[in-house]
């Protein structure tokens, strides 16, 4: 099944669209947790208690043993934790140790096949590759899923590819159609998932035509 995560740091958002039992998991990043203007901790154990899907909280060490201190803390927090590194020589070392120690990682801020490639090696949980801002400079975010999806069934990695990025509906049809097994959505875009102008139209006429009737189903 596709899962799809809510990337926002937003509790009252995420427990209005909890609601709907279609989030699978949340994302989040510093840039989220500063737009928040809250503590990342009490965050993090907020949202692990709205959603009972992998929740992950992004390091801000740059060295191995940073990482690995803040990530023990993180995981702590909750079960469903998932610690997030970022794409460097450290963040691979530190995920290959959380894989060793059973803990859950997010490998962020990939943007290229073969950085997909070292993540799986290292044993990430999730590889997290960023559609929205390759496509910004001028490439094509969807291309770089597909690889990853064809590299990863090649050799069997069972790395979940985790779209992340995503800037619109689009992205999330295309990123399903590339394979991807789970895609982080802001809440705009999570909530025109379900829309679609022909519904409110066709909606419209039904109860228009149904009030013409004078009946009651109850
Ligand atoms: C996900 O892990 C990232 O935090 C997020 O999708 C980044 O999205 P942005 O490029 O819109 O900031």
């Amino acid at each position: 099944m596709m899962q799809l995560f809510l990337d926002t740091t937003d509790t009252a958002v995420l427990t209005d669209l909890a609601k709907t039992g279609l989030v699978d998991g949340v994302t989040t990043n510093p840039s989220l947790i500063a737009k928040s203007g809250r503590n990342m901790l009490e965050v993090i154990a907020e949202i692990c208690g709205i959603v009972e899907g992998p929740v992950s909280a992004e390091v801000a060490a740059m060295d191995v043993d940073g990482m690995l201190a803040e990530g023990r803390k993180l995981a702590g927090i909750a079960p469903n934790v998932v610690v997030k590194l970022p794409l460097t020589k450290a963040g691979l070392i530190a995920a290959g140790e959380f894989s060793r120690e059973g803990i859950s990682t997010n490998v962020t801020l990939c943007f290229s096949a073969t950085q997909a490639l070292m993540a799986a090696k290292a044993g990430a949980t999730y590889i997290s590759p960023f559609i929205g801002r390759l496509d910004d400079h001028g490439f094509n975010g969807m291309d770089l899923i597909s690889e990853i999806r064809a590299i990863y069934d090649n050799y069997g990695f069972d790395t979940e590819i985790l779209a992340a990025s995503i800037r619109s509906i689009g992205h999330v049809k295309e990123a399903a159609l590339a394979g991807a097994d789970c895609a982080t959505i802001p809440p705009d875009v999570f909530n025109g998932l379900f829309k679609h102008p022909l519904t409110d139209k066709g909606l419209e006429q039904f109860t228009k035509d149904w009030a013409g009737t004078g009946q009651s189903i109850l």
